[in-house]
């Protein structure tokens, strides 16, 4: 049934809409040929598409219009003979007959069938992306993500949030990615830097007394394109004053929570947490992906005094595959490749059979390790028990990869599970020059029981960050911050900024501390990866209306390109030939 809203000066409604309800009745539509059927001499079945759906309209064989032609029109809405109705489609018992038809515009042959097949080149798709959008796949997509969007507005909004646009044209961010930087024609020779996020501006909204601030912001950086990383994305930004980070766990849920109803229809009951440590331990990756088992059990118990030399390590971890006994050599070989990759010294199998352990290891091993492996995780006779040993850090990481590997899902298969994951370290290595990197960024407060770690085990201070992690995608990172400006220059120098860089980079908000800044924390969740989550697109290109490509192009554009020379004089800047 038609909704008033939809009615306009053209036409009397979707073309989605038009049903049994309306039989006898004359209306008018509007919308794109999608498809075009002779029937006999002098008749021909034309499907009309809008963003609604489709509707046949029966026309005169001599009418011409064609696939993608802009038309409107009038006719009866005619229940369907017997026999051809369509069950599938919402309009599938009526059809639009003795119509006039009015071409509001010709359109030439489209370079691909704007149909539902997924198999169509994505090049293709993305040169002629005006056209990809008409599909019904692009139309939900982006459909979900403007739900979305209104679900977490709606949610900041009710929460006190206060939204508030932050510039573009920014200095330098610290958040770890390259920046996109913009020659300034009035400065000649200096630059403004696109920012990387808010993360500064939200933080100086606080200084400057909001308490609550959030916006739907574009954050721009300058980093190697991967299925969950574009250069321009969407943040759903807050930060809030006089808070903990419980509060801010506690906004962003609701945020998350509502914008999961809006988008399935169900409201998952609660988000569970676990620390960072834990998600190692148990899973090998700061996101874990809690749809599937095979958790990471340590063994190193049963392994202290081993005589076999490739387990005699400090760590040695195991997990268990279900139903793996039949896991080919070939693909034990590559596993075990995959696992020296990423810097084991191999991987050991053992398959759980009736008669024991099937492996190369298996007759250097001690009765009481044999029992060992095959209590691992409750492993039963088919399973596969696959281990590592190493120290703590690598024997997770590797088992951890090896687990995503074999058991990870598809983006499309649910449940969708959330975790936050609480205590990250502050820092995370160290950087060329022996100094340690900064985990999430150096606005981040250390965690107050490990303040006096700082300047003698800096690898060993954990911060007050938190991330919220769903089905193994990292969607959003926070912190409670540092208002302090002692404190601030403290973790600058365990960075290895000096007093002057500090200065120098971020002077500006360094001042602003020292005029009484609250106590603040605050959160930024990627829309485009909830968004790809909820429509269960591997890549989140499939929910963004206009994106690049993985090599960074625009390929309807054609960008980045050229400018003209006149704009290069007036920026007064020099492009050196390509190397
Ligand atoms: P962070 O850098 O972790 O934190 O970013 C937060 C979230 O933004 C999304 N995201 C991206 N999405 C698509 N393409 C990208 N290139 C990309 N980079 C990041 C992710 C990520 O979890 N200022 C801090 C937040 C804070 O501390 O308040 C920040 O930006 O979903």
């Amino acid at each position: 049934m038609a909704d008033i809203f939809e009615k306009t000066s053209m036409r009397d409604m979707l073309c989605g809409s038009v049903d049994e309800t309306l039989v006898g009745t004359s209306v008018t539509v509007c919308g794109w040929v999608a498809r075009r059927r002779e029937h006999g001499e002098h008749l021909a079945f034309v499907d009309l598409r809008d963003r609604s759906g489709v509707v046949q309209v029966v026309v005169d064989g001599s009418v011409d219009v064609r696939s993608e032609y802009v038309i409107k029109v009038t006719g009866t809405v005619t229940a369907r003979p017997e026999g051809t109705v369509n069950a599938a489609l919402p309009t599938g018992k009526v059809e639009i007959t003795n119509c006039t038809v009015e071409i509001l515009n010709a359109a030439e042959a489209p370079p691909f069938q704007l149909d539902d097949r997924n198999d169509i080149d994505e090049q293709v798709r993305l040169k002629y992306r005006y056209l990809d959008l008409r599909r019904s796949q692009m139309q939900n997509n982006l459909r979900l993500r403007a739900k979305v969007l209104r679900a977490v507005r709606a949610a900041m909004d009710r929460q006190g949030f206060c939204e508030i646009e932050t510039p573009l044209l920014w200095a330098p961010t610290p958040e770890g990615a390259r920046e996109f930087v913009v020659p300034s024609r009035l400065h000649p020779g200096d630059f403004y830097v696109l920012p990387q996020s808010p993360q500064i501006a939200k933080q100086l909204t606080m200084v400057g007394g909001f308490d609550r601030y959030y916006q739907v912001a574009r954050c721009l950086r300058d980093e190697d394109l991967r299925a969950d990383r574009q250069f321009e994305f969407t943040q759903l930004d807050i930060e809030a004053s006089f808070v903990t980070q419980d509060d801010v766990m506690r906004f962003i849920s609701e945020a998350v929570l509502d914008a999961a109803e809006a988008a399935t229809g169900e409201r998952p009951s609660t988000i569970e947490s676990m620390t960072w440590t834990d998600a190692q331990d148990r899973y090998g990756v700061d996101k874990p992906d809690l749809r599937f088992g095979m958790t990471l059990q340590n063994v190193s118990a049963a392994f202290a005094g081993t005589d076999v030399k490739a387990f005699s390590a400090p760590c040695v971890k195991a997990i268990r595959v279900r139903g793996g006994a039949d896991f080919t050599r070939s693909r034990l070989d590559a596993l075990t490749e995959q696992a020296k990759g990423l810097g084991a010294k191999g991987l050991a199998w053992f398959r759980v059979t009736t008669d024991g352990l099937d492996s190369p290891l298996e007759r250097f091993l001690s009765d009481a390790e044999k029992l060992a492996i095959r209590a691992v995780d409750g492993a039963e006779i088919g399973d596969l028990i696959l281990m590592v040993a190493d120290d703590f850090a690598t024997a997770s990481k590797v088992l951890g990869q090896i687990r995503l590997a074999i058991g990870a899902p598809p983006v499309s298969q649910g449940p969708h599970r959330y975790v936050w994951v609480t205590e990250f370290p502050m820092f995370e290595g160290l950087d060329e020059d022996g100094n340690p990197m900064a985990a999430h960024h150096p606005f981040t407060m250390p965690h107050p029981d490990d303040f006096d770690l700082m300047e003698t085990d800096p690898l060993k201070v954990r911060s007050q960050a938190y991330d919220l992690v769903l089905n193994g995608w990292e969607l959003g990172s926070g912190s409670v911050r540092i208002h302090r400006s002692d404190i601030q220059a403290r973790v600058f120098r365990s960075l290895g900024i000096s007093d002057e860089e500090a200065e120098n980079r971020f002077g500006f908000l360094l001042g602003a501390f020292r005029y009484g800044a609250p106590p603040h924390a605050g959160f930024a969740f990627g829309v485009d990866r909830l968004v790809a989550i909820f429509a269960g697109e591997e890549n989140i290109r499939e929910v963004i209306a206009f994106p690049k490509t993985q090599s960074g192009s625009d390929l309807m554009t054609g960008a980045p390109k050229q400018i003209t020379e006149r704009q290069i004089r007036d920026l007064r800047i020099k492009i050196q030939p390509k190397a």
